[in-house]
């Protein structure tokens, strides 16, 4: 059953039968793709936390885990500069890695780390995002796996927020 929206809370996108149905496509398909390998995943704080942990419990290959947090640039500069405000605990060096993000908007957030990934010389380094909207990016950011492709439109929930609020809804809507 369709569970009531929470105020403040619009249109539904994905309700929790769907999220979990793209879930378990995104784990048995990393974990077909890495088969044999081990897989270093990182989760991006905090959007990617709730998406993360059920994705994790979806893939059957091994897998380490790290996190980083950073400061949207939006909320700081519209330049791209992201800034690190907890940075990763181990390092990258030879792993082969999968940045998990909670939603690509204008990628600048998802470049930039990407980057500064890169130097830290990873076998091999790829994306995956819950949601990945349909608009233009400045930034050249390919995500390799995506839950969804959403409308340029602000959501919230799993995981997802809006000024802090939203991040528990189980399921995926627009900002009323
Ligand atoms: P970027 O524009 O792809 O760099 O995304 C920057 C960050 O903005 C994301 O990691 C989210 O934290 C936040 N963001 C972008 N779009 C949304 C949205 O629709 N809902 C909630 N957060 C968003
Ligand atoms: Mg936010």
């Amino acid at each position: 059953m369709m569970r009531a929206v929470h105020d403040g809370v619009g249109e539904l996108l994905m309700d929790e039968a769907a999220i979990q149905a793209e879930v378990a496509r995104l784990g048995a398909q990393i974990s077909a793709d890495y088969a044999g390998k081990s897989l270093h995943v990182i989760g991006v704080l905090k959007g990617a936390a709730v998406f993360l942990a059920d994705l994790m419990r979806a893939v059957t290959i091994p897998a380490t885990l790290d996190f980083i947090s950073i400061v949207p640039y939006g909320q700081v500069t519209a330049s791209g500069v992201v800034r690190i405000r907890k940075d990763l605990d181990e390092p990258l060096e030879g792993k082969d890695v999968l940045v998990v993000e909670g939603v690509c908007a204008s990628g600048l957030s998802l470049s930039y780390l990407l980057r500064n990934f890169q130097t830290r010389k990873p076998a091999s380094l790829k994306v995956c995002a819950f949601v990945v909207k349909q608009r233009e990016r400045p930034a050249d950011v390919t995500v390799h796996y995506v839950g969804r492709e959403i409308p340029d439109v602000f959501v919230v929930g799993y995981g997802l927020d809006a000024q802090e609020q939203y991040r528990n809804l189980p399921y995926l809507a627009r900002l009323a």
